[in-house]
């Protein structure tokens, strides 16, 4: 038997790893796949409940790092890390996404001489002040076996001198995932919990530090929420750093009552809220895609985009993170001028078991 470890650590990886595993069960009698937590999230709502939502296996190997600086977390994930790489040996190593989980389990693994996989290879926003590019970056330079969501992502890393054969354009299993819990999704009482009806509200989320780090730039977006709110409901469920530095700048009391503050959303009940959303505003990687899969107008607030196919075929629209910029885009898409975009390439609900096909070739 060959042993294939996969590692998730923050919110967004849970729902790429999710079919991955799922989708190795077709290779039971060759091969065990396991899931590592590193525990870079903890809170219930940003890990537990996706476990729950994604019928995902309670992981075999649970680091429980926590929160620090980035060279704290990164440096606590590889050392828990390579404990479980020493003492248990897998086969295989998969990682996911960009957070710091992903470059400390990829980094530790290769050092053991162990065969690594990204999966979300390939992905540039260019902006090297985001962490999330570095660690795009640094994991795509040491990763053997590179799975890709889009076509600029193959681009990148042949431009980047990776030979054609470890690139695999594979799909998206985020989206394999949300052509999954779409049926419960559409079973969710969310909407009639918080009290809102389809189509009647806008969906927030903000969490990039550019945008909640810094006081001025937090203020203005809650200005932008108030003056959204003018027009229609507005559901926000918020991110732990952004609830922080909310309240830590008394930014709470300025909030229009038509702004509604909710806990983070588990994800059946964030696919809910999304796909009956008016419209989606956000500063998230992966939520641009999802927007993108359900061809809901979405509108992210960020200087640069990974996903340059949600916004060349899909519903989603980049706009400077600035009032102007950001109502102009509120307003297109309330006055019924939105694009109505199109599903990129093999976001058919099949990546996983592409992938699995090709790892289960390599490890036999
Ligand atoms: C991380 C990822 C980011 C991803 C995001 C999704 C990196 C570099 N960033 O950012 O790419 O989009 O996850 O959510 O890996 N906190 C809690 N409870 C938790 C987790 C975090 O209270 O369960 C608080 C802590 O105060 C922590 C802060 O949120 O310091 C930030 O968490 P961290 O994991 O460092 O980064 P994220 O902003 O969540």
């Amino acid at each position: 038997m060959k042993r294939v470890l996969s590692v998730v650590g923050a919110r967004p990886n849970f729902m790429k790893v999710a079919p991955i595993h799922r989708a190795f069960a077709a290779f039971a009698d060759t091969i065990v796949h396991e899931i590592l937590h590193t525990g870079q999230h903890y809170d219930a709502s940003m890990s537990d409940a996706f476990f729950r939502d994604l019928d995902m296996p309670q992981p075999s190997y649970f680091l429980g790092v926590g929160s620090g600086s980035h060279a704290e977390q990164t440096a606590r994930v590889m050392i828990g890390f390579d404990e479980v790489c020493r003492d248990h040996r897998p086969d295989y190593v998969i990682v996911v996404g960009d957070v710091n989980s992903t470059i400390a389990c990829a980094l530790t693994a290769v050092k053991y001489g162990i065969r690594v996989a990204h999966v979300e290879a390939g992905l540039r926003s260019f902006d090297r002040a985001m962490p999330e590019e570095i660690n795009r970056l640094a994991t795509d330079a040491i990763a053997d076996d590179l799975f890709v969501t889009e076509q600029s992502g193959v681009d990148h890393l042949l431009h980047d001198g990776v030979a054609r054969e470890r690139i695999h354009f594979v799909g998206n299993t985020m989206i394999d995932s949300l052509h999954y819990a779409l049926p419960r999704a559409e079973r969710s009482s969310i909407l009639q919990t918080i009290g809102v009806a389809p189509q009647s509200y806008a969906l927030i989320t903000l969490h990039r530090p550019s945008n909640v780090d810094d006081r001025d730039q937090l203020n203005m977006l809650i200005d932008v929420l108030n003056i959204i709110a003018l027009r229609t409901t507005v559901v926000f469920p918020v991110h732990p750093r952004t609830r922080k530095n909310i309240r830590e700048w008394g930014i709470e009391e300025r909030l229009s009552a038509k702004v509604m503050l909710i806990d983070p959303a588990g994800y059946v009940d964030f696919l809910a809220l999304m796909r009956s959303a008016a419209f989606v505003l956000t500063d998230s990687g992966g939520i641009q895609e999802e927007t993108t899969a359900l061809r809901i107008p979405c509108i992210t607030a960020r200087t640069t985009t990974e996903r340059p196919v949600t916004v060349e075929i899909g519903t989603n629209v980049l706009v400077h993170p600035d009032k102007g910029s950001i109502l102009q885009a509120v307003d297109t898409i309330l006055d019924g001028k939105g694009r109505p975009g199109l599903v990129p390439e093999l976001w058919d609900g099949h990546a996983a078991e592409r992938i699995a096909a090709i790892i289960s070739s390599q490890c036999l």
